[in-house]
C-alpha cells in the first residue's frame, strides 16, 4: 500500500490507485488552480482533456495517467 503526501498531508492508498482516484480520497478531489482562480478536477480519465494535471515530485504529470508510489509528492496547489 503507498503512502504519498497529498499536498501536505499523508495519505496511504490501495495498490494500483491513480494519483486522480487519490485527490478524491484524499483532497477536494481538484488537481490544479485556473490562471483565472477557478479549482479544476480530473474529466475524462484517459488521458485527453489535461484537466487532471498535478505537480508530482517537482514535475507536471497527468494525475489520471499516473499510478501512485510510495513516497510520492503530489501538488496541487500553486
Ligand atoms: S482526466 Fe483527462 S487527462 Fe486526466
Amino acid at each position: 500500500m503507498p503512502d504519498l503526501i497529498l499536498d501536505g498531508r499523508a495519505l496511504r492508498v490501495a495498490e494500483g490507485t491513480s494519483v486522480a482516484a487519490a485527490l478524491a480520497l484524499g483532497g477536494d478531489g481538484c488537481s490544479r488552480t485556473s490562471v483565472s482562480g477557478q479549482r479544476r478536477a480530473p474529466l475524462c480519465g484517459m488521458g485527453i482533456c489535461q484537466e487532471c494535471r498535478v505537480t508530482i515530485d517537482g514535475r507536471r504529470r497527468l494525475a489520471c495517467q499516473t499510478q501512485c508510489r510510495d513516497g510520492m509528492q503530489v501538488e496541487t496547489r500553486p
